[in-house]
């Protein structure tokens, strides 16, 4: 008899699966279309499979389209507005705490247009992520769509980053690239950017959260 051929099993997924869920804070100020990217993606393969869940979204306002988009998605939310604060450092702490009840892996930056300060920094960072876009270390702060488009660029981008106590200077962990064209104004050139910083951080989230990651100087190492 002849052997038979060795039999071909179902094609397993190589994606490695995180030992847990990893719990997730997001922070927003305006349309959280990346945070809706992130509820998107961990509802469509499910958390275990994503390796993280979103836990709760933060903002220094009220009234924002990224709220809605957490309440609809049935999550808490907490707002701290600096006006509400005897100084920038109690805004801080008092941020710092309202993140901190619902206990977070990794803290998510996405579109939150405040700087933190070092008693958030010194609970969360090294886990604490942002995007920005533009490719730093060109075009950091507020404008970086604009300053680019001003400054005649001829590619720009989105960058994935953990924060450090500079504005936009933290370890690079992604990067992703959008051409300039001609006809460009800056509310063009930024929907181009978005779409290509919600896959993004989608997907750089999700690799921190399953694989884990070092920081070793300037440099993230994703394991
Ligand atoms: C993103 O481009 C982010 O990098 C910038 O603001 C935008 C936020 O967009 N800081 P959204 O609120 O996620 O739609």
């Amino acid at each position: 008899m002849k052997n038979a051929p060795p039999r071909k099993g179902p094609t397993v997924a190589a994606k490695p699966v995180a030992e847990r869920v990893k719990r997730l804070v997001v922070l927003v100020s305006g349309s959280g279309t990346n945070l809706q990217a992130l509820l998107d993606e961990i509802a469509a393969v499910g958390p275990e499979a994503y390796g993280a869940e979103v836990v709760a979204v933060g903002a220094d306002r009220e009234n924002i389209e990224g709220l809605a988009r957490a309440e609809r998605a049935g999550l808490p939310t907490f707002v701290r507005k600096v006006k509400d604060h005897g100084s920038r450092e109690e805004w801080d702490a008092a941020l710092a705490d309202a993140v901190s009840a619902h206990e977070p892996d990794l803290v998510i930056s996405a579109g939150f247009m405040k700087i933190v300060g070092k008693e958030f920094l010194a609970r969360f960072g090294g886990r604490f992520v942002n995007t920005h876009p533009a490719l730093l270390p060109s075009f950091p702060g507020a404008h970086g769509v604009r300053d680019a488009l001003a400054y005649g660029a001829r590619v720009t981008g989105c960058t994935v980053h953990f924060v450090d106590d500079g504005v936009d200077t933290g370890p690079i962990i992604a990067q992703g690239v959008v051409e300039i064209r001609d006809e460009d104004d800056e509310s063009a050139l930024h929907e181009r950017i978005k779409e290509v910083e919600r896959r993004l951080l989608v997907e750089v989230v999700g690799r921190l959260a399953r694989n884990g990651y070092r920081i070793e100087g300037r440099k993230v190492v994703i394991q």
